[in-house]
């Protein structure tokens, strides 16, 4: 009996250290910072709000893109972004054109590369209250980033609490 009674002690820590360490991704959770993982639906079609080039070792453009509800609270000044706004940033490579450069007769021509990953806020004021309201979320060739690179999009983004955790202006 007593052996039983360690076992199912065993057995609960080790239930307790994944129920820990696995926050379920996209379920409400108060405690553990849940994380988007689906990829937003037609979200190539949204609004641009504005661009991005980041030198450094990402190297990348950056095109952010906003659903109706976030390019409506951008024009109207709404903050907080009410529920349901949705930010998608558009990762690429930073290439150089040859066929440009050859019509422009010099090299000054970068135009987006390869796509390097796509990442999306995604505003409930509850499902995500851990982090700010804001779902993060980032793809990789369709595929969902692990739990520790999303556990470092809040703290970074909380930096810009002035503007709701959102970086990006408005470009008009
Ligand atoms: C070290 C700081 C930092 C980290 C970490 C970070 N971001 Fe950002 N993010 C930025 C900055 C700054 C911008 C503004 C655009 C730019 O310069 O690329 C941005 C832009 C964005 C945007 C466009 C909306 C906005 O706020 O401007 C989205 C969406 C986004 N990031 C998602 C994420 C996700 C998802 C993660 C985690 C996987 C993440 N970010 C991690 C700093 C960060």
């Amino acid at each position: 009996m007593k052996r039983m009674v360690f076992a199912l002690i065993a057995v609960a820590a080790v239930a307790g250290v994944v129920a820990y360490t696995s926050p379920a991704y996209g379920e409400e959770n108060e405690a553990a910072p849940a994380f988007v993982d689906k990829i937003p639906p037609g979200y190539r079609d949204w609004k641009l709000i504005s661009v991005a080039h980041e030198e450094g070792n990402l190297h990348s453009f950056a095109a952010v893109l906003g659903n109706d509800v976030a390019i409506t609270a951008y024009r109207e000044g709404t903050r907080p972004f009410p529920d349901g706004a949705t930010i998608a940033a558009l990762h690429y490579s930073h290439a150089p054109s040859d066929e440009n450069n050859k019509a422009f007769g010099r090299a000054q021509s970068f135009v987006p590369g390869t796509p390097t990953n796509i990442q999306f806020m995604v505003k409930d004021s509850k499902k995500y209250a851990a982090t700010g309201g804001w779902g993060f979320a980032h793809f990789k060739e369709g595929k969902p980033g692990d739990e520790a690179l999303l556990k470092t999009c809040f703290p970074c983004h909380n930096q810009a609490k002035a503007s709701d955790l959102v970086f990006t202006r408005y470009a008009p």
